[in-house]
């Protein structure tokens, strides 16, 4: 959480903060600020979004060409002027921007605040900038060394910039745990979260490891250990173009990135899938693949979203290559004492490859002697950096804060997996191979005409739009998708919503059931079809609101529901691609009818890099 950018070059600082900081606020929005080096030093922060930053400076003295900004996420005091970032230590001779948590923060300060401190603000981020200046001015070293020493005092988690106004010719960053890129232009560079503020500038990037510290001059970058070791900087360049991060005349995020699933789909399909050849190609995986064939069991890790789609996994995996799956959420997987036998892998799912218990989950694996694979979006963040093996999703940058298309993505992989594990294994023909494959390459076509129900989808929206609970039901792979239409629904629009598997209804949630809460029911034709008509039943016994979501064709459901949603036909195990579009685009629109902030819906953040 928290997005933070950095400057220094030629150009105007304040420009190319402002619009870093306007593509990172995805990440956090509850306050912003910049600091600006010129011939002197401007700090500029206030309490709310980008946009009443650019307001509050206006007008005011900002020329400079070395700058940092950030757009904050609150952990440490609440979300207002004097608590965002940046922070100027005590003297005013160091300014710093930080994503993560100093977990020792309150000793640090106490014995600052006994040599003589005084501190302004309520967070961790104003003792680390405190302690880098106590030890600058009493330990006669230069800017560097003192954030390095400062660094080894601090127990937790940062990516951090500084600016020190007595070598005004350099930002110093440095990372544990949060992500920092450099992007590498022609005698500037640009510091950020992500590579998303820095594409537009330039394409080559240095992704910075846990432990570096990075000194950046104009003409010149110098990379270090904490302890001073040089390490030679790896520049890579970046896969996508500026033009994947722009809202492309739609009116969210959130909407684009749904309509863009068709397409994304096939991205993650490219160079993978082919009906002309027998098998699917994952090269991330080739040097793992003899230990997955082998598996004994495969334990998915993720959260939220993510989480959703290892369970359709877990669904996937036994089905299809007839192997144990379990399902865990990264934060109580890592709390736990798990048993890791030799014969397990271990699969992390997780979009931004950032999120800081699937991380904390990845290294317990490993230090019990697992191997881990990842399935990621971002390409070159932390979790493809620190699993085994994996691949990438490809769904393209995800800015809307509720994921959409990361789902499908994911959900294209784990069964990509699944459909190379059970050929690899023989369990699967040649002629059923070959039908999979058919089925399997339709569904973005299929995606693209439920997209042509947005229409219909908006006008049940009107309807429950003031609704203050709702339930979502599924059965199988289905399951999975309620669990993923009740968060769309809570975390964009704040309507109350629960996910179950329908026939768990009747042990509980059947009294929630009146003629005000709509029932989402996920009812497409397949094995326990049967059985969901007979929850729908339930459901129209006791009064309920039933929006079905059904296969084309259905003639039995329509005449129970209130309301349907027909959906093209297609296999079992490609349902929850289909089957979770119409829910995404209902809480879109109802969100949208509330007032409601889509991209960036209240106390959320797109990357969870706290823990
Ligand atoms: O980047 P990750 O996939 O690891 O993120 C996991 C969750 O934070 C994420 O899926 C979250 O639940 C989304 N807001 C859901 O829309």
């Amino acid at each position: 959480m928290c997005g933070i950018v950095g400057y220094i070059g030629d150009r105007e600082a304040l420009p190319v903060l402002i619009n870093g900081l306007k593509r990172l606020e995805y990440r956090g929005y509850d306050s912003a600020g910049v600091a600006i080096m010129g011939e002197g030093t401007n700090v500029y922060k206030c309490k709310g979004k980008v946009s009443d930053l650019e307001k509050h400076i206006d007008g005011r003295e900002h020329s400079g060409s070395i700058g940092i900004g950030h757009t904050r996420w609150a952990t440490h005091g609440e979300p207002n002027d004097v608590n965002a970032h940046p922070h100027v230590s005590y003297h005013g001779k160091f300014i710093i921007i930080h994503n993560g948590i100093i977990e020792n923060y309150a000793r640090l300060r106490d014995k600052l605040i006994e040599r003589g401190v005084k501190f302004k603000s309520e967070t961790d981020t104003e003792v680390l900038a405190n302690l880098i200046e106590h030890i600058y001015e009493n330990g006669s070293v230069d800017a560097e060394l003192a954030v390095r020493l400062a660094l080894s005092k601090v127990i937790g988690a940062y990516g951090i910039v500084v600016m020190c106004t007595e070598e005004k010719d350099k930002l110093i960053a440095a990372r544990k745990g949060s992500p920092l890129v450099v992007g590498v232009g022609n005698e500037e560079y640009f510091l950020a979260s992500d590579a998303t503020p820095i594409v537009e500038y330039t394409k080559s990037v240095i992704y910075l490891n846990d432990g570096d510290v990075a000194i950046i001059k104009k003409e010149q970058l110098n990379l270090k250990t904490q302890r001073s070791d040089e390490t030679g900087p790896t520049v890579q360049k970046l896969s996508f173009d500026i033009g994947e991060i722009d809202k492309g005349g739609y009116e969210h995020f959130m909407l684009k990135e749904i309509f863009e699933q068709p397409q994304s789909i096939e991205d993650t399909f490219r160079g993978r899938v082919s009906s002309e050849e027998s098998e699917i190609r994952l090269g991330g995986l080739y040097d793992v693949l003899p230990r997955l064939i082998e598996a004994k069991r495969i334990i998915i890790i993720g959260c939220g979203t993510s989480w959703h789609a290892g369970l359709v996994g877990e669904y996937l995996f036994e089905d299809i290559a007839r192997v144990s799956v379990e399902v865990e959420y990264a934060s109580e997987f890592r709390y736990r004492n798990p048993i890791i036998e030799k014969d397990d892998i271990i699969i992390a799912i997780s979009q931004s490859g950032e999120t800081a218990d699937t991380l904390a989950a990845i290294r317990q694996a490993k230090e019990k002697g697992a191997i881990v694979l990842g399935i990621c979006n971002v390409v070159g963040s932390s979790i493809p950096r620190e699993t085994h093996a994996g691949v990438y999703t490809h769904a393209g940058p995800e800015i809307g804060v509720a994921s959409t298309k990361a789902f499908t993505c994911q959900v294209t992989v784990l069964a990509m997996m699944a459909i190379l594990i059970g050929r690899k294994k023989g369990l699967i023909s040649d002629n059923k191979y070959r039908s999979l494959i058919k089925e399997f390459t339709e569904i973005p076509e299929k995606i693209k005409k439920i997209l042509t129900l947005s229409e219909d989808i908006k006008k049940l929206a009107k309807l429950y739009q003031n609704a203050n609970n709702a339930l979502y039901l599924g059965r199988g792979y289905l399951f999975p998708v309620a669990l993923e239409g009740a968060l769309k629904l809570k975390e964009i629009s704040y309507i109350h919503a629960e996910g179950y598997p329908a026939a768990e209804m009747k042990h509980g949630p059947i009294a929630l059931i009146d003629n005000k809460m709509p029932v989402v029911i996920i009812a497409t034709k397949d094995s326990s079809y049967e059985k969901i008509v007979s929850n729908i039943q339930e459901v129209k016994a006791r009064s309920g609101i039933v929006i079905a979501v059904v296969t084309e064709g259905d003639t039995v459901i329509r005449k129970m529901a209130d309301h349907v949603i027909e959906i093209p036909e297609t296999t079992n195990i490609f349902a929850a691609l289909l089957s979770v579009v119409p829910l995404q685009l209902f809480s879109y629109y109802i969100a949208v009818m509330r007032g409601c902030n889509v991209d960036q819906p209240r106390n959320l953040a797109k990357s969870v890099t706290v823990e």
